[in-house]
């Protein structure tokens, strides 16, 4: 009988310790100054501040929204809403004094900066453009 409770106990600890350690490694990343805006952007003159999303959401959401967003344009041909990834790189690239864009995933840029942090690299930007396009401008 002991055994058993004791062991019930055990099970019960392992996923609240799990969420509490995932927890504050967020408010740590949150926290920092990684991830903050870039000078230059679009994003960075908007006021108040406001993503597609709120903006904790997005912190740590947004890979599932881009993700989603891809399977709907190359499954299914919608296009041009608002968690497209060219919305995201129109909005959040940062634009040097001569007006050209800076690569999103520049050094120091703004999808580079957690992604550094936590380790994260992105295929993506094999084939997607890292600043706007044409195409993406008159989005
Ligand atoms: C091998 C090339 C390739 C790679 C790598 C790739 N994509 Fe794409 N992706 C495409 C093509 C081609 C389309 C269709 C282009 C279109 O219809 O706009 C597309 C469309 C998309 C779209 C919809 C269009 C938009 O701007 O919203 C999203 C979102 C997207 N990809 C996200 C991603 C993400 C995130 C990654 C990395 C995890 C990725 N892709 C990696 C080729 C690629
Ligand atoms: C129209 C402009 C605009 C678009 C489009 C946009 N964002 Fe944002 N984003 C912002 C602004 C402004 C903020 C800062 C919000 C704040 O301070 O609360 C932000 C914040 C963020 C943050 C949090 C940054 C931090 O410092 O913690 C992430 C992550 C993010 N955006 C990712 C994306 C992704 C991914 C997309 C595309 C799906 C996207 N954004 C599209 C304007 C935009
Ligand atoms: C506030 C910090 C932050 C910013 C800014 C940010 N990301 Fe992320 N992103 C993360 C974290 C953290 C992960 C890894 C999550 C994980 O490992 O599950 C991630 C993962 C991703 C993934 C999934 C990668 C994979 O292989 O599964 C995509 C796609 C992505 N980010 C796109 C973007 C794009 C595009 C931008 C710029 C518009 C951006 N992110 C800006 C924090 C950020």
């Amino acid at each position: 009988m002991f055994t058993s409770v004791r062991r019930r106990a055990w099970f019960v600890m392992l996923p609240v310790g799990l969420v509490l350690a995932i927890a504050s490694g967020g408010r740590a990343l949150a926290d920092s100054k990684v991830g903050a805006l870039v000078s230059g952007s679009k994003a960075a003159g908007i006021q108040p501040p406001q993503c597609v999303e709120p903006t904790p959401y997005m912190r740590r959401h947004h890979m599932e929204l881009i993700l989603h967003q891809r399977d709907m344009t190359v499954h299914e041909g919608i296009r041009g809403n608002k968690h497209s990834l060219a919305g995201c790189i129109d909005c959040h690239v940062a634009r040097g004094d001569d007006g050209k864009a800076v690569p999103v995933n520049a050094e120091g840029q703004f999808c580079d900066s957690c992604h550094d942090y936590v380790g994260v690299s992105l295929p993506c930007f094999q084939c997607h453009a890292t600043v706007p396009t044409p195409a993406s401008a008159h989005k």
